[in-house]
């Protein structure tokens, strides 16, 4: 796979979580549920540097440890509006806040934010509060290399819009079912993202998630999508 030629290493930490490290030597950590991850291996629960941190909605399973890793290592995070006043309420410096479509540089990448269809409560303390709405993220390495980051989410319509504005190389998509997309809805959104590796995600971390690689496998088949599933096991690196 040439994800090596390109110099950049994504490694799943389980459930929605990724950890990339691209060729500048940039880590980004997308939704940062760590901690209390059940899928997530020990040694992979600490980290030398976090350049940035996206969160693609308020759910405790994606804001996960935002706070104490923010405090921690002081990268910037990139959300939505009301996440980032969520966030500074918590004492977060260095919130970036933007909304769907738009795009923002942070450390010489770009951070698109787009649609994603699910909800964003954030749950604190017993309470609910408005976390805005769910989104995902187009992320563009040094290198242009796209990647993208679903979120939770349903497949919609819209899903060619991001595949005709910013084809990704890669989609990190929901595959486990119940709270997203299934296997067979996520065939339906690569037919439209046309990536050329899924790795499927947000699966195995509880017994409601039903979906599986080798389900998407077979429903990508019906559909001649020829996009190639690339099953990681949780702390595994994609290169
Ligand atoms: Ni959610
Ligand atoms: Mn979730």
């Amino acid at each position: 796979m040439s994800a090596v030629n390109r110099g950049f290493a994504l490694t799943w930490l389980g459930h929605h979580t990724f950890k990339l490290v691209t060729r500048g030597a940039r880590t980004v950590l997308m939704d940062p549920w760590v901690e209390s991850n059940p899928a997530c291996p020990k040694e992979l629960k600490s980290f030398d540097k976090i350049d940035v941190i996206t969160i693609s909605h308020g759910h405790n399973d994606h804001l996960g440890d935002a706070v104490m890793l923010a405090k921690k290592f002081k990268p910037v995070l990139v959300c939505n509006l009301e996440i980032s006043l969520f966030l500074d309420r918590k004492g977060v410096a260095n919130t970036l806040s933007m909304n769907k479509g738009g795009t923002a540089e942070v450390a010489g990448l770009r951070f698109t934010m787009v649609h994603a269809v699910h909800s964003s409560g954030i749950e604190d303390g017993g309470q609910v509060f408005y976390g805005g709405e769910a989104a995902g993220f187009v992320i563009t390495l040094e290198d242009g290399t796209r990647i993208y980051h679903a979120g939770d989410t349903a497949v919609h319509s819209d899903m060619a819009l991001i595949g005709e504005l910013y084809p990704p190389d890669i989609a990190l998509l929901p595959i486990g079912d119940h709270y997203t997309m299934s296997p067979r809805e996520a065939a339906v959104a690569a037919r439209m993202l046309k990536p050329r590796w899924i790795v499927p995600a947000h699966y195995g971390t509880s017994p409601v998630f039903t979906g599986t690689p080798e389900m998407l496998r077979e429903e990508l088949k019906k559909l001649n999508v020829t996009s190639e599933v690339v099953a990681l096991r949780p702390g595994e690196t994609l290169s």
